[in-house]
Parts: C-alpha cells; sequence; structure tokens
C-alpha cells in the first residue's frame, strides 16, 4: 500500500454506492457496507477500505500518519450539492413574510420582485462583498456536509455583474474547502432594461457570454413563464455549447413547456426542478442519459409540489438530488434535509437519497472520482457521530458529523 496520510479506524460502519459512474433503475439505491471498517488515505486519495485488520496489515511499518478513532460512527462520502445559487447579495425575508399571508411565488416574480429584486441588491455591492457572501454560503455547506457544490451565477444579468460574480464564485472556491463548479446563468429571468427575452438573449450572446464562458463549466437558463421560452433557450443554450459549456436547464418548475425535449435534441447534461413533469416527460428522461436533478426543499420552502422522484427512479431515470441554495425559492444549504424529505415524501429509501446526492451528482458534475469511498477516489469523507450511516436521512435537522474530510484534510 502506498504511503498512507491519514487512517480512519474501527468505523462501525463504511457505506458507498455500488459499480462505478451513475446509478439507474435496479442499481440505483445499490450501497457496499463495510462492517466494521477502516479507510487508509493516501494525500487527497482513498486507498483502501475494508476490515480494519487487513487495512492495519498492509500499512508499511515505521509510517506516521494521522489517525482518527471512529468507534461507535459510520462513514458515507462527501456529498455533492450539483445545483446552487450562491452568489447572491441581500435577502428575502420580507417576501418570505409576504408568502406566508398575501402572495405566491410567482405573483412576487410577475410584479418585479423575486429574482429582480436578489439582481438589484447584487448589482449594488462590491466583488469583495459577493466574494465573501460566497464563502459564507460554502461554508454553511460544508457544515451541513457538503464537500463539493456547483454554484451557478445569474443574479447579475449585466454584463459586470455576472462577470463579477463567476469571478466571486471562482475565488471563493480557491478560498474555500469546497470544491466549486461553476455554472453561467446568464439566461435567469429578463432584467428590466430589457423589453423582451429575445432581445435581452442576443445581449448576454454577443456581450457577455463570449467573457463568461472561460470561468464556466456549464451553462443553465430557467425555462418558464415570466423568464424564458423554448425558441429563446435554444438559442442561448446553442451559443453556449459552441464555447465548450455543458448544459442544464431549469424545467418545468411550474409548468411544462417543452424543456425535455429540448435538453434530449440538444445533449444537454441534465434538467433540474421538474415538480410539473408528467408521464411523458418522464418516459423521455428514463431513456435518455439526461439527469434529472430533483430540488424537493423548494417545494417544501414554496408550499408547492414536489418532483415525482418515485416515479423516475422506477422508470429508470438518472436521479440526483440537490438543495437548490438560493434567496428565494430555497433558503437551505442542507442536502441531509432533503435527504429526509425525500424518504419521508417521495417514496425514496435512504439508499436511493444517498446514491442521488454522491454517485450521481457526481456524474451530474463530470466529476467521477467524486461519490464514493473506493480507492482511487477523492478522500471526502463524512464521520457521522452515529454507528447507522442512515441517521444521515433520519436525523431531521440533525446532521451530528464527527468529523468533515475534504480532500484527505480534517476540517
Ligand atoms: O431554482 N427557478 C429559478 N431560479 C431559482 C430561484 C431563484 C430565486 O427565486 O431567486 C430556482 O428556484
Ligand atoms: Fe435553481
Amino acid at each position: 500500500m502506498a504511503e498512507i496520510s491519514l487512517l480512519i479506524h474501527d468505523l462501525d460502519a463504511a457505506v458507498t454506492p455500488v459499480g462505478t459512474g451513475s446509478l439507474r433503475g435496479r442499481e440505483f439505491g445499490g450501497l457496499r457496507l463495510h462492517s466494521p471498517a477502516s479507510i487508509a488515505v493516501s494525500e487527497d486519495r482513498i486507498t483502501a477500505v475494508g476490515p480494519p485488520d487487513e487495512i492495519l496489515r498492509d500499512i508499511p511499518s515505521g509510517t506516521a500518519f494521522e489517525s482518527i478513532d471512529g468507534r461507535g460512527k459510520s462513514a458515507l462520502p462527501g456529498l455533492i450539492d450539483c445545483h446552487t445559487h450562491p452568489a447572491f447579495l441581500g435577502d428575502r425575508a420580507a417576501e418570505f413574510e409576504l408568502r406566508s399571508s398575501e402572495a405566491t411565488y410567482e405573483e412576487i416574480h410577475a410584479s418585479g420582485g423575486g429574482i429582480r429584486s436578489t439582481v438589484a441588491a447584487t448589482r449594488a455591492g462590491s466583488e469583495q462583498e459577493l466574494r465573501s457572501a460566497v464563502e459564507r454560503h460554502l461554508r454553511w455547506m460544508l457544515e451541513h456536509g457538503t464537500t463539493t457544490a456547483e454554484a451557478k451565477s445569474g443574479y447579475g444579468l449585466d454584463r459586470e455583474t455576472e462577470l463579477k460574480s463567476l469571478r466571486a464564485i471562482q475565488d471563493a472556491g480557491r478560498l474555500s474547502p469546497v470544491d466549486v463548479h461553476p455554472t453561467f446563468l446568464g439566461a435567469h429571468t429578463v432584467p428590466p432594461e430589457f423589453d423582451s427575452a429575445a432581445e435581452y438573449v442576443e445581449f448576454v450572446i454577443h456581450d457577455v457570454l463570449p467573457d463568461a464562458a472561460p470561468f464556466a463549466r456549464f451553462a443553465d437558463v430557467f425555462l418558464e413563464r415570466g423568464s424564458f421560452e423554448v425558441p429563446e433557450a435554444r438559442r442561448y443554450l446553442e451559443a453556449c455549447r459552441e464555447y465548450g459549456l455543458a448544459l442544464r436547464l431549469h424545467a418545468d418548475q411550474f409548468s411544462e413547456r417543452g424543456a425535455i425535449p429540448l435538453a434530449v435534441e440538444l445533449g444537454a447534461r441534465s434538467v433540474d426542478h421538474l415538480e410539473a413533469t408528467g408521464g411523458e416527460g418522464v418516459r423521455l428522461l428514463a431513456k435518455s442519459e439526461l439527469a434529472a436533478v430533483l430540488l424537493p426543499a423548494c417545494g417544501l420552502f414554496l408550499d408547492l409540489p414536489l418532483p415525482p422522484a418515485r416515479l423516475l427512479a422506477d422508470e429508470g431515470a438518472i436521479v440526483a438530488l440537490a438543495t437548490d441554495f438560493n434567496p428565494g425559492s430555497s433558503f437551505c444549504e442542507s442536502l441531509p434535509l432533503v435527504m429526509n424529505l425525500v424518504c419521508t415524501r417521495l417514496g425514496l429509501s435512504p439508499a436511493e437519497a444517498l446514491c442521488a446526492c454522491t454517485a450521481n451528482a457526481a456524474h451530474v458534475l463530470g466529476a467521477e472520482d467524486l461519490g464514493r469511498l473506493a480507492p482511487g477516489y477523492k478522500a471526502d469523507v463524512l464521520l457521522l457521530d452515529a454507528p447507522d450511516w442512515r441517521y444521515i436521512a433520519y436525523h431531521l435537522g440533525g446532521d451530528r458529523f464527527a468529523a468533515r474530510i475534504k480532500s484527505g484534510r480534517i476540517q
């Protein structure tokens, strides 16, 4: 065995998704349980997971390494939040209060509030303030066990603030232990200075995208009434694809309007939300290589329908889970809460919930060396302060971690 830098020994259990890559159909929810277990780490990689006596025997004698006593604890892969919006300033607390009595999310959006109010606050702040905000949000995520996060721009919607957001995401990602995968969400909604979605999309393509693309891995669009329809989304996504960005769509959140067929046509990586997706959309997804990224904290937060998770899983779609962390529709950075929600409300098992925010979320991000506890994978490990790994979903709002290990380092 290679020289090791960290040994997590005598765990009650270590649990990991089976196989490699994404898991769908019968494989979805497949876990391998090592019990008892030790995990050996060399620098930022896992080198071995298995019975404690075997792991100990294979360690060359005389080597010095850090060790963690795993007795009474269980280990699982660091969680991957594959859909978040952390680059914003201000808040929507007043809107939250309004929603509790008088107006719906869509009504607030239609009257010029919602996303546009966060855009105004984000435009008004400095790049440093924005970077600090992203850093703070990443810290919150790590507290809840997220070791890798996707992060979208989309609260600038002008050249200066979109670029500022992407730089803030990149810089915060370098400063935070959390690995960050940036997404250009230039087509989040139409800002007030434009009269039409088509006109705004042309502006984005010509004036923002060329300089934004080098900072991003993905492009995203909000395809929904009041934001962008299929023709503008297609134009924007095709242009983004030319720049080498992988494509993602906010799809079927409130209404079905052709997002899934468009995503299939363009070879997108994922469609996200899907609260309004019907049987035909589910079947199309199940036949495709598109991932279905479910964001049920959003339905909880807005008191709106939740996505058809069970049907998607049963039909064989690639199901991933994420928080959708943002100030308006899901002010929630906790993947364990989302896991609890899919188990209690949507009929997924804890094992399926775990696969959905580890192996399958890694697949969405194209980061195939994340999301498993197995040799060669990135040493992103959560130690739960419980002998049973299911506490990650079972303990509502609990998140009792004995340690969070990112790239082989204790955080
Ligand atoms: O994923 N749907 C569009 N975007 C975000 C909400 C953004 C906001 O309300 O600020 C979402 O729900
Ligand atoms: Fe979102």
